[in-house]
This record gives C-alpha cells, sequence and structure tokens, in this order.
C-alpha cells in the first residue's frame, strides 16, 4: 500500500504471521531516472523474505529494466500494478488504465516476464468503470504472457474503495485461469478470510487496510487468535514502528509520514480519542514517544524485549547492493 508499506510494516506483517509482503508500488520511471527516493523503496531487510516489489508504468521496455533493478534488490516475486485508481498514476496511462488497454497490458507482462528469473504477479481491480468485468477477460491474457499469479481487487476504480469488493468476480477469476489467484479486498478477519476462501477457490487471501495499526489482525486470520493486545502492547508496536520507521525515512519524512499511523494504532477503542488528537499535534518525534510511555509506562518494557528479539545490525540488510546506484 503506497503510503504505509514501508519496510517497517512489513517486517512487522511476517513477524504476526503474514506469508508474503509487499512493497509500496514502485515508479518504474522513478527507477529508470535513478530518482533517490525512488530507489530507497528497493531496501530490503533480510527478514523480510519472501517479499514482492510492485512496480507501475505504462512503457513495456522500461517496466522490463524496473523489474530487473527490483530482482537484482533481492526481491522474491516482482509484481505489476494495474489497479491503480489515482489520477497521477492512471492518466500516464499506468495503474487501472491498463485494465481497458489489453494489448499493452500484456506487452508488459511479457516485457518483464521475460527479463526476471523470479516469478511475476499482477494486481488487477475488476474494471474501470463500475460493473466492469474486464479483469476477467484481460487475466487470462496476462497468463499466457507469462504472469505467474494474479491477485484481484474486484472494486472498479471509479469505487476507489467505496462498496464492497464482489468476490463473486474472483470466483470468475479461479475458473478461467490456471494459476493461482490471490483475494483482495475487505478481509478484515479470519471469519471472512475462511469464507471468501471457501467461496471463490482463491488460493490465498491479501490483507490491506485491516493491518494498518493492526498486526493483532493478521494472527487472528492466521492462527485464529483473538485481535485483543493489551494497551502496554499496542504502544510498544507502536514505539517500534516509530523507531525503525525513523531510521527508514529520517527524522523529518518520518515525522508527518506517521501522524496516520497514531490513529490506526490507538483508535479500535483502544485508547481514549483525544490522545490521538494529541499525538498529532506534537512537533517531534521524542515528544511523541514521551508521551506514549507516559501513557503505558509497561510499554518500555514490551518494547525492550521485541527489540531484542528482532535481527540486529548485519543481520538486517537496510542499504542497497552497490550496484543498483552503478558503482557507487
Ligand atoms: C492507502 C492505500 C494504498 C494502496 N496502495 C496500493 C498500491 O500501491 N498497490 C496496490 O496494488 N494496491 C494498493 N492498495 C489497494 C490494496 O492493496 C487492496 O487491494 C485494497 O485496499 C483492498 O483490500 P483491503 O480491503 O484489505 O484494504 C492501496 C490501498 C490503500 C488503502
Amino acid at each position: 500500500m503506497a503510503g504505509v508499506s514501508v519496510q517497517a510494516f512489513r517486517r512487522q506483517g511476517r513477524r504476526f504471521g503474514a506469508g508474503l509482503v509487499c512493497s509500496e508500488m514502485v515508479s518504474c520511471a522513478g527507477l529508470q531516472h535513478g530518482n533517490e527516493r525512488t530507489l530507497g523503496y528497493l531496501r530490503i531487510a533480510s527478514d523480510e523474505h519472501p517479499l514482492a516489489v510492485q512496480i507501475f508504468g505504462s512503457e513495456p521496455a522500461a517496466m522490463a529494466e524496473a523489474a530487473r533493478m527490483v530482482e537484482e534488490a533481492g526481491a522474491d516475486i516482482v509484481d505489476i500494478n494495474f489497479g491503480c485508481p489515482v489520477r497521477k498514476v492512471t492518466k500516464t496511462g499506468a495503474g487501472a488504465t491498463l485494465l481497458e488497454d489489453p494489448e499493452r497490458a500484456a506487452e508488459i507482462v511479457s516485457a518483464v516476464a521475460a527479463a526476471v528469473s523470479v516469478p511475476v504477479s499482477v494486481k488487477m481491480r475488476r474494471g474501470c468503470a463500475n460493473g466492469s468485468r474486464a479483469c476477467l477477460e484481460l487475466g487470462p491474457r496476462l497468463v499466457e504472457a507469462g504472469a505467474d499469479t494474479l491477485t484481484l481487487h474486484p472494486r472498479s476504480a471509479k469505487q476507489m474503495y467505496t462498496g464492497e469488493a464482489d468476490h463473486s468476480l474472483t470466483a470468475e477469476l479461479v475458473e478461467r485461469v490456471e494459476v493461482p489467484v490471490i483475494a483482495s479486498g475487505d478481509i478484515t478477519s479470519r471469519a471472512r478470510a475462511e469464507a471468501v476462501l471457501a467461496t471463490t477457490g482463491a488460493a490465498a487471501v491479501m490483507v490491506g487496510r485491516a493491518a494498518q495499526g493492526n498486526p493483532w489482525a493478521l494472527e487472528e486470520i492466521v492462527e485464529g487468535r483473538p485481535a485483543q493486545p493489551p494497551g502496554e502492547e499496542v504502544v510498544a508496536e507502536l514505539l517500534l514502528f516509530i523507531r525503525e520507521t525513523v531510521r527508514e525515512l529520517g527524522e523529518e519524512r518520518a515525522t508527518g509520514f506517521l501522524r496516520k499511523f497514531y490513529g490506526w494504532y490507538l483508535g479500535r477503542g483502544r485508547f481514549p480519542r483525544p490522545f490521538k488528537a494529541e499525538l498529532t499535534q506534537l512537533p517531534t518525534i521524542a515528544e511523541v514517544e514521551q508521551r506514549l510511555l507516559d501513557a503505558a509506562p509497561g510499554a518500555a518494557f514490551v518494547l525492550r524485549r521485541l527489540e531484542q528479539e528482532l535481527p540486529q545490525g548485519d543481520e538486517v540488510l537496510l542499504d542497497l547492493p552497490i550496484s543498483i546506484y552503478g558503482g557507487g
């Protein structure tokens, strides 16, 4: 998820039972131009694997080159975005636009599949317009072009995140292709995951928003363990997330980036509402950390334990391979 799936989020997801995690979407144009921030998306830690890195773009040759860079950075899967509904992306002919341009979409998949030796997956929405069934025609063409797996989020691009994901389309797609299909959309609980798996024949489910500030949802889905962590554990996970994100993005970028996470962690009836508002007003990360520890002093102990359990120093590879920078 763009603006969410930073390395700290993915590593946390793995710790809580996710079988596979995915990067934010990475611009192939940004990679092509050596944009420093875009290259930063290719940082992969040793405890993230297996990891998919998602790329978006509209030019087959540029997408193939981006895929090569992604493979070299250590991704286990190259994922292609044919679902992003945001205008900044669709107006360039990328993202969801490709759902309505099957020729070009197939060319992209074919170029990417030829460029890398790791598996290639494609993430789609159902189509652009409400009620569209474009994904059902497109899916088999993409498999023919070389896609090893398809993920379907069965909302239209126009819908954005409104209404419900219509997983009857997921079931239809499963019938039409031989490769594993992953179901994305409104998977919020083990009961929901089981129902979608049973009614669609999908090989796996993907969890998005339910895991934002709530890795315990993954534990509940994977193991059936109730997702009601004590307050000090919530605060400790948030503190760890803050520290890792600061290390990854630098303090200045992290300060704004993290604000939406405060509500995600502290909401869900876990802490009084004004507390979240108070945190988002604090100007520095140090003040946020102190305020969190004041609210849940026991979190310091839990945090120490979490930090001890994480791989340390050299075990976590935070830097890009030098070859990505072209030698220096
Ligand atoms: C903030 C946000 C960012 C997202 N960014 C991406 C993205 O970069 N690539 C992608 O394939 N899907 C993206 N999605 C869509 C999710 O992967 C997922 O398909 C969708 O949210 C439905 O699943 P959910 O109900 O489990 O959240 C994003 C969703 C959200 C809420």
